[in-house]
């Protein structure tokens, strides 16, 4: 049985994204937002899916020793079956893999029998129809609200549309499956996604980026709520 975030499915969430910490002490980094991190969100670049590289299965394990919190790990990597396992393995909770890459079916596959929470991605360009055959089968969507592969990009607005068509079609299915957004989400914009029916916002700079990560979380979840 996968391991479930401490929320339930469809509250509002925070993601901070330590891809905007500072890498030589991810430990500070992921106490110091400890109390306001509902899930803390990885962000793996294979150089290759996007034009950029971050971490892999090894800095997942290390920081694994540190945080009990749930793992949210979203693979920006052209052939993610290749390394599922390895996440899995070094302590990932979750594994979000990219619609664009396709092999869906067999991406899911593997990642429920390593009794990984299953997340499926899609690019801001990839329309709402590419994931709709998939929602019953996986437990989040992330709409990507940036062109993967670098923190600090300004939010695309019209991604809004199709986080409500998501929205719309998981709560007329009844489904449990959460809805994440990923990029540019700040004070600004993450009560503008709440309000298209998102419910887990990932936030790198906003965050990491503040004078203090734990207030700034915390104020991105209560204007977020207060939407
Ligand atoms: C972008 C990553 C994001 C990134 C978000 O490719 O998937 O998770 O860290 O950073 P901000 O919040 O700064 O847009
Ligand atoms: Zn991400």
């Amino acid at each position: 049985m996968a391991r479930q975030p401490d929320a339930p499915v469809g509250a509002l969430q925070i993601a901070p994204s330590i891809l905007s910490a500072d890498f030589s002490d991810l430990a500070s980094a992921i106490h110091a937002v400890d109390a306001a991190t509902d899930r803390l969100h990885i962000d793996v670049m294979d150089g290759h899916f996007v034009p950029n590289l971050t971490l892999g299965p090894s800095v997942v394990a290390s920081i694994r020793r540190c945080s009990a919190k749930f793992f949210d790990c979203h693979l920006m990597v052209t052939d993610p079956g290749e390394y599922l396992g390895a996440f899995a393995e070094a302590g990932a909770d979750g594994c979000t893999v990219h619609v664009e890459v396709g092999n869906t079916a067999a991406l899911i596959a593997q990642a429920r029998a390593l009794e990984l929470n299953v997340g499926l991605a899609c690019n801001p360009d990839t329309p709402f129809e590419a994931v709709a055959p998939w929602l019953e089968k996986v437990d989040l969507v992330l709409c990507m609200t940036v062109f993967p592969g670098f923190a600090g990009q300004a939010f695309i607005e019209s991604v809004l549309d199709k986080v409500a068509l998501v929205r719309a079609a998981v709560d007329r299915g009844g489904l449990a499956v959460d809805i994440e957004v990923d990029g540019g989400i700040d004070h600004e914009t993450a009560p503008r996604a709440v309000a298209a029916g998102a419910n887990v916002l990932v936030a790198g700079s906003a965050i990491f980026g503040a004078p203090s990560p734990l207030a700034a979380a915390r104020d991105l979840h209560a204007v977020a709520a207060a939407r």
